[in-house]
């Protein structure tokens, strides 16, 4: 309890977070009502329990199905509200939230209902609470090259009207036989543009491919990173550079990237000096929000309160706010 105190009383940002993630099964099954849909799954209960992965692919197979529920602007809202009731709840002062919108235009939800659902939370919460966010917008890897420009170019026309909240550009989904170059073009036409650039990289792909996304996608920060350590090479320059990793523990857990929490490298990638995080990545359904990440770690790899804080000052060190409000945070 005392430990758990600590953890929200530190300043944190979130960095790696995927917002329909956060999708409850409780708020599944509101929408699906409200949406008049049905659910293969007799209950709440029925659904958690489904909820036992063996690799990030079983993962997104009930990830995507979980998101199908969302179809208003309403919904989209209230997903994001309930995720900063969590965020602010763990000592969350600033966000950088990634959605995807290929999930939701492939079934006929136009991207103007996905981005204003969002938007409009991201809005109320910083006018209300002070507590900032920015939003990434992710291409699902395992789609093809084209239909990433196309979701640019229908996401485009809004970037004025959202230029406060968009302010960046992800790559997630399968990662394995979908490496960094194949999405070279569309990243180098999103730094053109000047987005803030990170991609999923050696959470269960090769550490080349965290080489490549800093080489060829020019990305700033990398999502996960967790295999980086299998090229010492690498590992020297990532600590040199001090390129940030939001590593997500649980999730490494639930998608046994990992066997168990004790094995975990976090640690041993913090004390070599890499520009280490913590993170949620999709908390309803690796059975943690952003404290629930920090405490786990914590107790599994024995990190000290000192080393809890550096972790929690690295995610603040490592967000795209600009300087001024970021040392305000610091
Ligand atoms: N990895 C890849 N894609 C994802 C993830 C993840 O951890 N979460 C949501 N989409
Ligand atoms: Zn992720």
């Amino acid at each position: 309890p005392d430990l758990n105190a600590y953890i929200r009383g530190l300043p944190k940002a979130e960095l790696h977070l995927h917002i329909e993630g956060t999708l409850e099964p409780e708020l599944i099954f509101e929408l699906a009502a409200r949406n008049h849909m049905a659910i293969p799954y007799s209950s709440v209960e029925a659904l958690r329990a489904a909820y036992a992965f063996t690799d990030l692919q079983s993962f997104l197979d009930l990830y995507y199905a979980g998101a199908s529920v969302l179809i208003t602007e309403q919904d989209f809202y209230d997903m994001t509200m309930a995720y900063l009731r969590r965020a602010r709840a763990d000592g969350v002062l600033h966000a950088e939230i990634m959605f995807d919108p290929q999930t939701h235009t492939g079934r006929g939800v136009a991207i103007e209902t996905v981005f204003a659902g969002i938007a409009r939370a991201l809005r109320e919460v910083r006018a209300a609470t002070g507590i900032s966010s920015y939003l990434l917008m992710s291409f699902l890897r395992h789609l093809s090259e084209q239909e990433a420009f196309d979701t640019l170019a229908a996401a485009l026309p809004l970037r004025e009207q959202y230029n406060d909240v968009w302010i960046g550009i992800g790559l997630d989904s399968a990662e394995l036989g979908n490496p960094p170059d194949k999405f070279a073009r569309i990243f180098a036409r999103c730094k053109e543009l000047e987005f803030r650039l990170v991609a999923h990289a050696g959470e269960e792909g090769p550490a080349a491919y965290v080489s490549d996304a800093l080489d060829v996608l020019h990305v700033e920060r990398i999502d996960h990173g967790v295999r980086s350590e299998d090229d010492p090479a690498l590992m020297q320059r990532l600590i040199r550079d001090q390129v940030p990793l939001t590593v997500c523990p649980l999730s490494n857990l639930k998608l046994c990237v990992v066997d168990a929490l004790e094995q975990h490298n976090l640690a041993r990638l913090l004390r070599q000096g890499a520009m280490v995080t913590i993170n949620s990545d999709d908390p309803a359904y690796f059975g943690g929000y952003v404290g629930q990440n920090y405490l786990a770690t914590a107790q599994a790899l024995g990190l000290s309160k000192q080393e809890l804080g550096t972790l929690a000052r690295n995610s603040l060190e490592s967000c795209f706010l600009p300087a001024d409000q970021k040392q305000v945070l610091l």
